[in-house]
């Protein structure tokens, strides 16, 4: 059993997508662009919140390559799935359940709604980013597709609007009400350092995070439970309904971030304890990721490692969007020295679990939790130990 994944390289993805666009449309493309997953270290579901968030663009990522064509159609092929898609400009709207296509057509989309000329392309998709795993797979095509035809037509758009053109996508075309913590992470990251990002100003900080021999370690529960988007949008308008609750008496407050929890014991909890407990999540993991990240500035590794736990803690019995699987997988390495810290990550619902662990002690870890997991979820444990990396680029 090998330990790592094999990670193909970039010049081996160059390759392959050049190749396979050659093929199909009997011409090179005119440009490629990679665009990477994320991890996020802390802060969770505080993004459309207006709170922080302390995301890492990774080393697996999304490769878009493409040709404008003279025409208004669009051709698309996913090389992983071997499947292929036509459209037209001049009628983009969502197709079907979601999907791969809509990820590129919705991108597109946020060009005309800019009042920016759209022509037809051809376009070749692949990427090595799990999906489903709580990676940001989406956002990685949505930026990728931005930042392309932001090239080729020349639109000489800012990073800023390209990441917030990534969200509408999300939002109108797959019907997920997302924050901005994605798209930011996957275009703007930075080899080796997470950023510290304000949601609500959109400043941001870049934080060095390379740690002597501490790795970070995704655990894959590979599930992904069909609750995941509803449920998303639920705890989004659960935190709406706090905000609303406490605005009727704090005139000032215009998001959780401007909460706090003598607020919430006041104006909320006697009117219901459910959004007592998703508003409190919130105002605490705000508050986390501060001193998470003060933690982190001074090297303390050991107590990001346990606001870590925390977090994991919050948003499984507050803010109620863990399941079996994740928890079996922190509750497992919970008390092993090996890792500092652990927790959920992403949206919840499945996907991975993030683990700080300890570079010489990843191979002992991963021979105890995997034969764990599988007997106990009769689900197999996969595994990657993320590098942090540059954000989108053309290749
Ligand atoms: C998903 C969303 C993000 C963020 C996280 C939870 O990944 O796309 O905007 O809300 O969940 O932190």
């Amino acid at each position: 059993m090998p330990l790592f994944f094999k990670i193909e390289s970039i010049i081996e993805y160059e390759r392959k997508i050049e190749k396979a666009f050659q093929e199909r449309y009997k011409h090179q493309p005119s440009i490629i662009v990679r665009s990477p997953g994320r991890v996020n270290i802390i802060g969770e579901h505080t993004d459309y919140n207006d709170g922080f968030v302390l995301p890492a663009a990774i080393d697996k990522a999304a490769y878009f390559a493409i040709a404008l064509r003279d025409d208004d159609e669009i051709h698309l092929a996913a090389e992983d799935l071997n499947e292929t898609f036509s459209a037209s400009v001049n009628e983009l709207k969502p197709v079907g359940d979601v999907s791969w296509p809509n990820y590129i057509l919705g991108a597109a989309a946020q060009f005309q709604k800019l009042n920016i000329r759209l022509q037809g392309f051809n376009a070749v998709l692949c990427s090595d980013v799990p999906i489903g795993a709580g990676l940001s797979s989406s956002a990685a095509v949505e930026c990728a597709v931005i930042f392309a035809l932001n090239e080729l037509l020349q639109t000489k758009l800012d990073k800023f609007t390209m990441v917030k053109m990534a969200q509408k996508t999300e939002h109108e075309f797959a019907g997920v009400m997302c924050g901005i913590m994605d798209m930011f992470a996957s275009m703007m990251g930075k080899k080796d350092h997470v950023i510290k990002l304000d949601c609500r100003s959109l400043e941001y900080e870049y934080v060095p995070f390379k740690l002597e021999g501490i790795k970070i370690v995704l655990l894959n529960t590979n599930v992904k439970h069909s609750l995941a988007s509803s449920e998303y949008n639920t705890r989004r308008a659960e935190c709406m309904q706090a905000v609303e609750w406490v605005k009727q008496h704090e005139l000032q407050v215009n998001s959780l971030r401007d909460v706090t929890e003598y607020m919430l014991d006041k104006y909320v909890l006697p009117k219901s304890k459910l959004i007592d407990s998703r508003s409190r999540f919130i105002v605490q993991e705000i508050q986390r990721l501060q001193q998470g990240c003060e933690d982190l500035k001074k090297g303390n590794i050991n107590a990001l490692g346990k606001e870590m736990f925390a977090t994991h803690e919050g948003l499984s019995s507050l803010y109620d969007v863990s399941c079996r699987e994740l928890d079996f997988l922190v509750d497992f390495v919970k008390n092993n020295d090996a890792v500092i810290g652990a927790r959920m990550m992403g949206g919840g619902f499945g996907g991975c679990t993030i683990n700080l662990v300890k570079e010489n002690e990843i191979e002992n870890l991963i021979t105890a939790v995997q034969p764990a997991y599988e007997a106990a979820m009769n689900l197999p444990l996969t595994y990657y130990i993320a590098g942090i990396e540059e954000g989108t680029s053309i290749i």
